[in-house]
């Protein structure tokens, strides 16, 4: 309205000093058009808050998108956990027996996505609370006994056995189990017993996630 107000006045100062504002120009006319100009802007300001504010709410839902986008692409990340190891990483030979009960250290890494088994100490540690699947394969030669346990934090699961078998033996036991975030899976070589393996990997340990709950 100011730009209005200073037109008229300034006109109506012209007309007054020379009277040629009236002669030229239309005022009335003009200030018709001042006015709707004005009305235009206004209307326009309007329009221009609305869009601003809109655009506000956009960035905000476009940010929470991307949020939730990458926690989600985390999570599935996190979904991904299998491993899978030979015990011998090469040559040939039995593991055993020795005078007291011992952890099984699978050296031959054929897959370990995730990370969470470790080949240094053998332990299967769960990066998340969810379903897993774990096998485990002895094999051992004739006249020996082989007797394999699997471990849930130290405590016996299942096992698998086999007694001084004529040439040689293979066996096999597998669980599922629910596990909480940091539970240790691993398999101890009973006392006095032995397992064998060579680059057949006869003797294997794996496991992974079935899904997280
Ligand atoms: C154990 O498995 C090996 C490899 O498949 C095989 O050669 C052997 O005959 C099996 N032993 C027995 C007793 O079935």
């Amino acid at each position: 309205m100011a730009v209005l107000q200073m037109v008229l006045l300034l006109c109506v100062g012209i007309s007054f000093a020379k009277d040629s504002c009236s002669t030229n120009v239309n005022i009335y006319a003009e200030l018709e058009k001042l006015k709707n100009m004005d009305e235009r802007i206004e209307k326009l300001e309007g329009t221009l808050d609305k869009v601003l504010s809109e655009n506000v709410a956009l960035k905000t839902t476009v940010q929470d998108s991307q949020n939730k986008l990458k926690s989600l692409q985390m999570e599935n990340e996190a979904k991904k956990v299998a491993f899978s190891a030979g015990l011998l990483e090469s040559g040939s030979g039995n593991t055993g027996p020795i005078n007291t009960q011992k952890t099984l250290v699978y050296k031959k890494v054929f897959s370990n996505i995730g990370g969470a088994y470790d080949s240094n100490t053998g332990i299967f540690t769960a990066p998340r609370k969810g379903a897993y699947y774990f096998r485990f394969y002895g094999h051992c030669h004739g006249g020996t006994t082989m007797a394999v346990t699997l471990l849930k934090n130290g405590k016996t699961q299942c096992s698998l056995h086999s007694w001084k078998p004529a040439s040689n033996s293979n066996a096999s036991n597998g669980v599922v189990l629910t596990l909480e975030t940091g539970d240790q899976i691993s398999t101890q070589l009973w006392a006095n017993t032995w397992v064998y393996d060579d680059p057949a990997s006869y003797t294997s340990f794996g496991g992974f996630l079935l899904f997280p709950m």
